[in-house]
C-alpha cells in the first residue's frame, strides 16, 4: 500500500507526526505533500523539526490568499502530482483549505481518499472550516472518525458505511510529548507564578476590531499573567485595528513549537482560547478552558464543565479562573493508539 498525506497548516503537521510513525511501523510506503498554506518557520518548519519528520516530498508553496484563490491554487498544483504518482490512498487531515483542495483533487481523479478527523461539526455555517469538513467528508471513501459523536454526525448525513471510529491522533502525540517534557523547566522568561495560556486566531475574534479590542481589554485586566503566543493572523489584525497586544497582564510571545506548547500548557493554571486543538489538549491534560466562541466541535469537553463557551465576554477573568471540576474525564478521545488503528483500517479497506 502506498499513501500520500497532504498537509499545509500547523495543526496538520501535529496530526502527521503520529501517522508518519504508524505508517513506518507498518512498513507502509508513505509520502508527504506540503501545500505551503503555512510557510513561516515557526508555523511550519519548527513542527517538522520538532517531531523529527522527514522534509515533505513535495512543497506546493501556495502561500496565503483569499479562500477561493488559495483553495483553487492548491487544487491546480496538486493535481499533476497525484496524476504522476497515483497512490493507493490520498490521506487528508482536519478542515483547512488544504484539506478540501486535496480532497477535490483526489476524488476527481478517482484516487481513494481517506479523511482523518472526519465527522466533526460546529453547525456554524459561517466558519470556513465547517464548509471544508462537510465537503471533504462527502468526497471521502474512508472516514476516520475520532469519537462516537463524530460518527453519529456522519450517520445522520448517510455516511455510516464509510465510517470507522479510530480515536483521536492528537491524543497519541499529546500523551507522548507530555511524558517527555513533564520534568523539564520552562525558559527563564516565563512567569514563575500562576499564569493563563491564551490563544486567539479565529476570524470571528480577530477580524472584528470591536470584538478584538474588548477581548484584549479583558485579558489585560487579569490578576495573573496571560501568556499569549501570537498567531500571524492575530498580529496582522491587531496592526490593522491599531491595537497594542502587549499591555496589562498580557505577555506576547512568538507562536510556540508543539513541544513548547505542551510544556507551557502543563504548567498553566487555565486556558482561554478559540483553537479547537487546544481545547482538547487542555481537556486531556486537565486544565480548565474558556473558549471564546459560540460553539465547539469538541462537545465532550463541555460535558462536565472542563470547557465553557463564552460569546459575550462579560467578566472573563472570573469565568476563566473558576475552580476545576472534580469529576473523572474518562477517555472520550481514545487511548493514544488512533494512528495505528487508522493505518489498519486503510490497509483492510484497500485490499478488501
Ligand atoms: C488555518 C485554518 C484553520 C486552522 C489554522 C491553524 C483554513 C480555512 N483555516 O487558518 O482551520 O485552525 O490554519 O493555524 O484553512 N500567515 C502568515 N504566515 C504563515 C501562515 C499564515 O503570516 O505561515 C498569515 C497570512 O497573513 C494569512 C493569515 O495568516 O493570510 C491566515 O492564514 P491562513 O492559512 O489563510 O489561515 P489561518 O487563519 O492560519
Amino acid at each position: 500500500m502506498r499513501v500520500i498525506s497532504v498537509v499545509g497548516a500547523r495543526p496538520q503537521f501535529v496530526k502527521l507526526a503520529p501517522m508518519a510513525r504508524a505508517f513506518d511501523a507498518a512498513s507502509v510506503e508513505h509520502n508527504v505533500i506540503h501545500t505551503g498554506q503555512h510557510y513561516d518557520a515557526n508555523m511550519s518548519d519548527a513542527f517538522f523539526d520538532g517531531f523529527g519528520l522527514a522534509a515533505p516530498d513535495w512543497n506546493l508553496a501556495v502561500g496565503s490568499g483569499s479562500h477561493g484563490a488559495q483553495t483553487a491554487e492548491i487544487l491546480a498544483r496538486i493535481e499533476p502530482v497525484l496524476i504522476a504518482e497515483r497512490p493507493d490512498w490520498v490521506l487528508v487531515y482536519g478542515d483547512t483549505n488544504s484539506t478540501i483542495a486535496a480532497a477535490l483533487a483526489a476524488v476527481k481523479l478517482g484516487i481513494p481518499l481517506a479523511h482523518l478527523e472526519a465527522g466533526l461539526r460546529s453547525f456554524n455555517r459561517s466558519m470556513p472550516e465547517e464548509h471544508n469538513r462537510v465537503l471533504t467528508d462527502h468526497c471521502a471513501d474512508l472516514l476516520l472518525a475520532p469519537t462516537d459523536t463524530a460518527a453519529h454526525h456522519l450517520e445522520r448525513e448517510g455516511l455510516s458505511e464509510r465510517t470507522r471510529v479510530v480515536g483521536d491522533v492528537m491524543v497519541d502525540v499529546l500523551l507522548d510529548v507530555d511524558r517527555n517534557v513533564r520534568d523539564t523547566s520552562l525558559p527563564a522568561s516565563f512567569p514563575t507564578e500562576d499564569f493563563v495560556l491564551a490563544t486567539i486566531h479565529r476570524p470571528f475574534n480577530t477580524d472584528d476590531p470591536d470584538r478584538l479590542r474588548s477581548l484584549l481589554d479583558q485579558l489585560a485586566r487579569f490578576d495573573c499573567p496571560v501568556v499569549l503566543p501570537a498567531h500571524p493572523r492575530l498580529t496582522a489584525a491587531a496592526d490593522r485595528a491599531d491595537l497594542v497586544l502587549e499591555r496589562g497582564a498580557i505577555k506576547v510571545i512568538e507562536p510556540l513549537a508543539y513541544h513548547q506548547l505542551v510544556h507551557v500548557l502543563g504548567r498553566s493554571r487555565a486556558v482561554v482560547t478559540d483553537s479547537g486543538g487546544l481545547q482538547k489538549e487542555a481537556y486531556v491534560l486537565g486544565r480548565t478552558t474558556t473558549t471564546v466562541r459560540t460553539e465547539t466541535e469538541w462537545t465532550e469537553t463541555l460535558d462536565q464543565g472542563w470547557n465553557v463557551l463564552v460569546e459575550n465576554l462579560g467578566d472573563l477573568e472570573t469565568l476563566a479562573l473558576r475552580p476545576p471540576p472534580t469529576t473523572d474525564r474518562g477517555q472520550p478521545y481514545g487511548d493514544g493508539a488512533a494512528a495505528h488503528r487508522s493505518v489498519a483500517e486503510m490497509r483492510s479497506w484497500a485490499f478488501r
